[in-house]
């Protein structure tokens, strides 16, 4: 599997606290068969100072201990963007990056986000070139109220990544519920673990993957967790199903 979202990289955000739990974390992600995983600290939340320097440093040192402790796990860059007016900018100057230095953008939204929002920066982006993921919609309350809207911004040419968390309840019923929806849709570009520690909100995908041929065919996690991910890393198209439109009720 390759999971394109984690926090993985001790002190940078509020992902992994210790080099420790960096390492456990790893350890169980490839126990679980993730083989690529992108480390997307969190960048440009207002306050936040993550420079690239420092965070590519982290990377490194990432890689380096992988290799000592001999993890089978590849490491990309990433970062988990917090959307403002402003990111194709800083895209452009190197000040953000996108995954695995390609064209696809972690891009994420406050819970409270209103729709217009993630149309308006969706579309900047992609005139730019660049291909917005939008991280866990189904945790964003415009989302939870109008589903129909990933439709949209899946015709627009956006990706769509889920949470795993966000299939097993963790966030509430109504992110499980709008979670549900898209994957029935085949809107879902993409599942990742969103992990941020060995313990809760954790790398390991088997059960997801489990969870997803059961409930949504045994395509499903294949396309999900293996091949798309790994366009992703790859900078190619991802896949995109045919998807069942909403019937809207009057
Ligand atoms: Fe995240």
């Amino acid at each position: 599997m390759i999971d394109i979202h984690t926090h993985i990289l001790p002190g940078m955000d509020d992902g992994s606290p210790t080099w420790e739990d960096t390492l456990e974390m790893a350890q169980m992600a490839a126990d679980a068969g993730t083989e690529v995983l992108a480390a997307t600290s969190h960048a440009n939340l207002p306050g936040s100072r993550l420079s690239v320097q420092d965070y590519r440093k982290r990377l490194e040192m990432f890689r380096a201990l992988l290799r000592e402790e001999r993890i089978p796990l590849m490491a990309v860059e990433g970062m988990e963007i917090f959307a403002d007016e402003h990111i194709a900018d800083k895209l452009d100057e190197g000040i953000l990056l996108p995954i695995n230095q390609g064209n696809y953008v972690l891009t994420e939204f406050a819970l409270n986000t209103p729709a217009s929002f993630i149309y308006r920066i969706s579309d900047r982006l992609l005139e730019r070139g660049y291909i917005p993921v939008i991280a866990h919609p189904e945790r964003y309350e415009c989302v939870q109220n109008a589903v129909v809207h990933i439709y949209e911004w899946y015709m627009m040419g956006t990706a769509i990544q889920l949470n795993k968390g966000s299939l097993f309840g963790r966030f509430g019923r109504r992110a499980a519920e709008a979670a549900d929806s898209i994957l029935r849709h085949r809107l879902a570009s993409v599942v990742a673990s969103d992990a941020h520690s060995p313990v809760v909100r954790t790398p390991d995908m088997s059960e997801c993957y489990r969870l997803l041929g059961v409930n949504y065919g045994r395509s499903c996690p294949k396309l999900l967790l293996e091949e798309n991910p790994a366009r992703i890393v790859r900078n190619e198209d991802i896949v995109r199903e045919k998807p069942v439109p909403y019937v809207l009720k009057w």
